[in-house]
């Protein structure tokens, strides 16, 4: 027996309602506790406007939350013929309370169901993801504090160039998580606004306390017009996703330099061994292989705003099924980054660096251009200090002086982390998560 929000007297064709269901059934599971709270919000809001008993609500509430616990529990399931999880939560209402169960969807179309779910899970989704670029950052930040003053060579077209450290070179991957930070707040902020009233796309005739679900829910404000609030749907999830996209854009460009310095011709930086996996072959490999599906994986994520947008891209306004196919490259993304960000953090955190890398002579040559500039501080015109040292080299006679001190802001011997990390902070402190957290407490409370 199918049980269907929209059943009337004739039974749908199964062939058209598997291909229509799709996998709802699966990925509606991410949303299952933030449908009971936005049904939670909605409910109470009802009551305040006549349209549900004081009676009524308390014993629905009560309801939602045991619905809530089991969702918190990862328990639970949308049963067979029950098409998404709009339907199961009223399901189980309704076959706890009967008739009462029907009365909490006045006023509301799934439609702004999956919307306001949406938003719920994906603000609750981008905290956890701005928590573990922070623990990311925070890693890289003491990395870069610990090794500032080992030296290893700078690369312009993979030639040895300039001397870089190890102090730079971990940095500017904390500062890359500071500006991508920016976006995951404008993320954030676009997604913290309510689109729950917005019913099937053209609101209500019900008089809808907007403001009040609004509040209740912890939103920054709503989606004020209810047009926008469903054109949101995919919107948000290509801006979020773009804004993943930056993070991951910052952690695969991280995890290619982690293989090529961890390779044997640049013995940079070392993995222990229990961090690496081996060969079923070759008895002497340890192999990087966490830092190459760190790179796979980011890159794949850098697909997910044309995914999204493609799906997208050419509707019209108002609420179309394309839609819903977003769900299955957007959900389980924040899973993916967060494993991503977690193992780099980990991983990070044990990379043991080679503090002996200029002893090699192949890198004395990125010295030359301290050679210049020393010469050029010396009174002699730079382009002659160039030539005078490119004969040298030429000649096979250069040595460098090793001894170098860089002390502009941002260089080898000022990394200005504090300034990076204030940067961070400022970022972070806009992001007022309690607000969220707070209302969601007070509704289960
Ligand atoms: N599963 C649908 C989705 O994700 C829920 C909304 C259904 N609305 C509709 N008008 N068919 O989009």
């Amino acid at each position: 027996m199918a049980h269907k929000l929209w059943e009337k007297n004739f039974e749908v064709n199964k062939e058209i309602e598997r291909f229509t269901v799709g996998r709802d059934r699966e990925l509606d599971l991410y949303l299952a506790k933030y449908d009971v709270l936005g049904s939670m919000a909605h409910i109470t809001m009802l009551e305040s406007i006549g349209l549900l008993e004081k009676s009524e609500l308390d014993q629905l509430l009560a309801e939602l939350k045991q619905i809530y616990a089991i969702a918190d529990k990862g328990e639970f399931v949308i049963e067979d013929g029950v098409e998404d999880v709009h339907s199961q939560v009223e399901l189980m209402l309704t076959q706890k309370l009967g008739e009462m169960g029907k009365k909490i969807h006045s006023g509301r179309s799934r439609n702004d169901q999956v919307l306001v779910d949406l938003k719920l899970f994906t603000r609750h989704e981008l905290k956890e993801i701005v928590d573990s670029v922070k623990i990311l950052f925070d890693e890289l930040i003491q990395k870069s504090n610990q090794y500032k003053d080992v030296l290893m060579p700078g690369y312009t077209h993979l030639q040895v160039a300039m001397p870089s450290s190890f102090g730079l070179w971990f940095g500017a991957y904390a500062e890359g998580l500071a500006d991508d930070m920016l976006f995951l707040q404008a993320a954030y902020r676009m997604t913290n606004r309510n689109p729950l009233g917005s019913a099937a796309g053209y609101g209500s005739s019900f008089p809808l306390n907007r403001t009040m679900t609004t509040q209740l829910l912890g939103f920054d404000s709503m989606d004020y017009n209810v047009v926008y609030a469903q054109m949101g749907r995919g919107k948000m999830e290509r801006n979020v996703a773009f804004a993943m996209a930056t993070v991951a854009g910052t952690l695969a460009k991280m995890a290619f330099d982690a293989c090529m310095f961890n390779c044997q011709n640049f013995g940079f930086v070392k993995l222990p061994k229990e961090c690496t996996t081996g060969s079923s072959i070759m008895p002497h490999k340890k192999n990087p292989d966490v830092f190459e599906l760190i790179r796979a994986k980011s890159n794949k994520l850098q697909s997910l705003p044309q995914q999204v947008m493609l799906i997208m891209n050419n509707l019209p306004v108002g609420y179309f099924r394309d839609l819903q196919i977003i769900k299955e490259v957007f959900l389980p993304a924040f899973g993916e980054l967060k494993d991503c960000l977690q193992m780099a953090a980990y991983i990070i955190n044990k990379m043991e660096v080679n503090e002996h890398i200029l002893d090699d002579p192949r890198y004395d040559l990125m010295f030359s251009v301290e050679e210049v500039n020393r010469l050029a501080a010396n009174g002699m015109p730079f382009r002659d200090a160039y030539k005078t040292v490119g004969l040298e080299i030429e000649a096979g006679n250069f040595t460098p002086c090793k001894d170098i001190h860089h002390t502009h802001e941002g260089s080898i011997g000022n990394l200005c982390n504090d300034k990076i990390e204030e940067l961070m902070n400022h970022t972070l402190s806009e992001f007022h998560f309690e607000r969220m957290e707070n209302a969601e407490k007070e509704l289960l409370k």
